[in-house]
């Protein structure tokens, strides 16, 4: 089956607790389970992992292009300015394989620091201000584009 890392960045670990008003009521495990059972729905082997150690994210990375997997990556503030994540993320499409960048809210309707996306340049696409269903729609365009 088709293997996905859905990669979240720091602060994502504090969803459902941290400014609900914008990223809403949803917690991590919340998203968890809802994106295994999209993955699944679509043929996807849907793994989520949320860190806030940059070196982690970029080894996680890093697994990806090694293994073959396809990525669903939410940098949250590494978004912004890590071109070490973004070196990293470079690298998977350079293999061959989908990066899709998602955001639970809209970066360029809020503060002017994040209207710039480090990643947005290296990614296959970015879907943002969808909330949850951003996930949902990212693994959608990941099963579009497999072939077969
Ligand atoms: C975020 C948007 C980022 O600007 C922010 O730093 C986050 C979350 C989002 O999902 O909307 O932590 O990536």
């Amino acid at each position: 089956m088709t293997r996905v890392l859905v990669l979240n960045g720091p602060n994502l670990g504090r969803l459902g607790v941290r400014e609900p008003e914008v990223y809403g009521s949803a917690t991590l495990a919340d998203l968890e389970s809802a994106a295994t059972a999209w993955g699944s729905e679509l043929g996807l082997d849907v793994v989520v992992r949320q860190t806030d150690d940059e070196a982690e994210i970029i080894g996680w990375v890093h697994e990806a292009v090694d293994s073959g997997a396809h990525v669903v990556l939410n940098p949250a503030a590494f978004t912004h300015y890590s071109y070490a994540l973004r070196d990293a993320a470079a690298q998977i499409t350079t293999a061959g394989l989908l990066l899709v960048e998602v955001h639970l809210s809209n970066p360029l309707a809020r503060e002017d620091f994040r209207h710039v996306s480090v990643i947005g340049p290296v990614a296959t696409g970015t879907v943002a201000g969808f909330g949850l269903e951003s996930y949902r729609l990212a693994l959608q365009a990941v099963a579009a584009r497999l072939p077969g």
